[in-house]
């Protein structure tokens, strides 16, 4: 087989066979094909995509390039969730600490943000000392013994994808489902969880632009995985305006505990609730999604998700006060509020460039290398749906650095503000 027949194969549209799948994967990740054949290969495979078997077949081959984790001694069924990704998402922290507070085994293996997405992991580190390197051993006694743990990716997990996706990045094949489903996928799957919920997400802030195609994604990905024998499930969910009102590591984290303290803003509650309800149901903790509703209501009502949260920090090295007395942490020099220059309601509210902002302000990273400052970002005063008066604050930007106009300019910007009554949107749009 000759890899350069394998891209003319693809890129005339034809249909691979397991074994040119397992070439291609095999050869990549064993260096005996270079990275111009790959790209050559992935951007073949966004102009004519990719079969359900051919999926199913990468996702499996990338999945074995490096270590399975064994999650077998952790007790009942363990159900991780996966969000695509965007601005203010912080609901594994919220979600996590309710479903462990119900007896379901959350052992979460997250990433870092880049660009204008936000990482759970990084969003952990603003609580001081909190570490997200444990040894497995530890991370399973600590699921068993809390039922609640979040760990950063073991460096062995799915090498096939680490050298994908850094190529993927440079070289424009990042947005393409068959390619997204199996990284998001052999990710999962590796990491030895029993059943997945995804949460799909679609507008601005999102990878997927449309709802359509967060469908066609979150499909792709539940043939995989019940083509590999999990239970596979997806909530799709709203992104063009960021979730909740916090974009940043310690303001989410803060939002987070505020919501497990019952002070949740709306869509960030909505969507843990539904999302979590799922996952107790895909646990067989209940097959009433009204009881699951109930139980999770009553686990943030009397603190039993809060104290989890506050008990996985303290295990994993961090500072469990911080987690009972938010107050304590760092807080940026200044906060200045931008304010809106006329008045109505907001009708559109751009997330990605939000995102861009808080990146900009020292809260994200533009390449992996760079450091974050925890304590900046942004909290939303206005959101789609609600009324704003002239020079009311749009925005409240916590910085140690100022705010230049044009940053000032793209938060203003970010907002449309129509004269005509605007509905506030509905958070989760459909499971799958
Ligand atoms: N997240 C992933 O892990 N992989 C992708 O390709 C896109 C989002």
């Amino acid at each position: 087989m000759r890899m350069v027949d394998l891209i003319e194969k693809k890129k005339e549209g034809f249909v691979h066979t397991q074994e040119e799948i397992h070439f291609i994967i095999d050869g990549y990740v064993h260096e005996r094909i270079p990275d111009y054949q790959m790209s050559a290969w992935m951007m073949a495979v966004c102009f004519q995509g990719l079969n359900k078997e051919e999926t199913a077949w990468l996702t499996e081959e990338m999945m074995y390039s490096g270590d399975i984790l064994d999650l077998s001694s952790i007790q009942g069924v363990k159900v991780d969730k996966h969000s695509t990704g965007g601005v203010g998402d912080k609901t594994s922290l919220v979600l996590g600490p309710m479903v462990g507070a119900c007896h379901v085994p959350v052992a979460k293996m997250s990433g870092r943000g880049l660009g204008h997405t936000g990482g759970t992991l990084d969003k952990l580190e603003s609580i001081p000392g909190f570490q997200i390197q444990i040894t497995q051993d530890d991370f399973i006694k600590q699921v068993n013994d809390c039922h609640f743990s979040i760990i950063g990716q073991n460096a062995n997990l799915v090498p096939a994808d680490q050298k994908m996706y850094a190529l993927r990045d440079v070289t424009g094949t990042v947005a393409c489902i068959p390619l997204i489903a199996s990284s998001i996928m052999s990710k999962k799957l590796a990491a030895g969880t029993d059943a997945i919920l995804l949460d799909v997400k679609y507008g601005d802030g999102a990878f997927m632009k449309t709802k359509e195609d967060a469908r066609l994604l979150a499909q792709t990905m539940i043939d995989i995985g019940t083509s590999l024998g999990k239970d596979t499930r997806a909530v799709i969910s709203d992104m063009s305006q960021p979730l909740g009102n916090a974009i940043g590591n310690t303001l989410e984290v803060k939002e987070a505990i505020a919501a497990l303290n019952g002070q949740s803003p709306d869509d960030l509650l909505e969507l843990c609730l539904q999302s979590a309800s799922y996952m107790l149901l895909q646990a067989h903790i209940t097959n009433s999604l009204e009881k699951a509703r109930e139980m999770l209501e009553e686990v943030i009502k009397n603190k039993k998700a809060l104290n989890i949260f506050a008990q996985m920090v303290k295990a994993q090295g961090g500072s469990e006060e911080y987690i009972f007395n938010p107050e304590l942490f760092e807080k940026a020099k200044e906060v200045i509020a931008v304010k809106s220059p006329r008045e109505g309601y907001i009708k559109d509210l751009k997330a990605k460039p939000l995102g861009i902002v808080s990146m900009k302000l020292g809260g994200g990273r533009e390449t992996k290398d760079d450091c974050i400052d925890y304590s900046v970002g942004l909290i939303l005063n206005k959101k789609i749906g609600d009324f704003v008066q002239i020079d009311e604050p749009l925005v409240y930007v916590h910085t140690n650095s100022g705010l230049s106009e044009e940053l000032k300019t793209t938060i203003i910007n970010a907002y449309t503000i129509s004269t005509k009554y605007v509905e506030k949107r509905k958070q989760v749009d459909e499971i799958v």
